[in-house]
């Protein structure tokens, strides 16, 4: 199968390659350009910056974006998702971007020729997220090695806590989680994030994924965001250095104090702008076979 799945396949030397292509494409310094191609984005769940950042990079690469709106499709027919990708192969796209709610829904697909980039599978993975934390990460500190981060919030539920902290610690940083007991797991050492906005260089906020709670959280919104949410006291606590990242949408008012959201330490909006340039990376090098 030809595309991005998951990074726990891609080694550390690719992923460098592609946030460098990332940042030659920010910078300017490069240019391609895909004439005549067309990729379609097929989202199951829902998505606002990952699917429009796909289209965008579609677009600053020549490539023609179509839109699938499973409102209105056959899915109410109960077609299923490898139909729908063998459609749009069958159509003549030349690549389609998938988000879909089943972890690894990408196995059921081998047979599909086409390149499949997943915009988000389940609680798993959602490949080009960690990719563009991590240019974010990178265009401040130059590096990776040695950095410490700690995920916080709704880690359980959470496929880019699962895919970031994997990748973060093969990168040689050091990962921490930090937020209530019933939301933590193994991924990484456990802090309180009182301990964290002291100690780490980036804090990476989480939202939290109600959709896939099967109980109601026991706390109201005011209580969580003083235990376990960016507040701007917590801010004027970190590192001079140390940044706050989301991947978005944000809970306003839950895991985040509204004026933390545009405070000067946030790159929330840096990371949106980024996501762009990272999957003009991701698609060039998949369509020239270096990835
Ligand atoms: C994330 C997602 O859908 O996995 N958002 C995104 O792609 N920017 C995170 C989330 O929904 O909380």
């Amino acid at each position: 199968m030809k595309g991005l799945f998951t990074l726990s396949t891609v080694s550390s030397e690719k992923i460098i390659e592609i946030i460098d292509l990332a940042l030659r494409f920010k910078r300017g310094e490069t240019k391609v350009s895909y004439p005549g191609k067309s990729m379609a984005t097929l989202f199951f769940e829902n998505s606002t910056r990952t699917q429009y950042s796909f289209q965008m990079a579609m677009i600053k690469l020549g490539i023609t974006p179509v839109s699938f709106s499973s409102v209105g499709s056959s899915l109410a027919k109960g077609e299923s998702l490898y139909d729908t990708v063998k459609t749009f192969e069958a159509l003549g796209v030349d690549g389609v971007v998938v988000r879909h709610s089943k972890d690894g829904y990408y196995r059921d697909l081998d047979s599909v020729r086409i390149p499949i980039f997943n915009g988000g599978d389940g609680k798993s993975d959602h490949p080009t997220q960690t990719l563009l934390d991590l240019m974010t990460i990178y265009e401040e500190y130059g590096r990776f090695d040695g950095l410490d981060v700690c995920l916080v919030g709704d880690i359980k539920h959470s496929r880019v806590a699962h895919g970031n902290a994997e990748v973060m610690k093969r990168l040689k940083m050091n990962v921490y989680i930090a937020g209530p007991d019933e939301m933590l797991d193994d991924t990484a050492k456990v802090l309180s994030l009182d301990e964290a906005v002291e100690k780490c260089d980036v804090i990476n906020l989480l939202r939290v994924q109600f959709e896939r709670h099967s109980e109601k959280l026991d706390m109201n919104e005011a209580e969580y965001l003083k235990k376990y949410g960016m507040t701007l006291e917590r801010v004027s606590r970190m590192k001079d250095k140390a940044i706050i990242i989301h991947p978005a949408p944000i809970n306003r008012g839950i895991e985040i104090q509204s004026e933390v959201a545009e405070c000067e330490k946030s790159r929330i909006f840096k990371q949106m702008t980024n996501g762009v340039f990272v999957r003009m990376a991701v698609i060039s090098m998949v369509l020239e076979d270096k990835l």
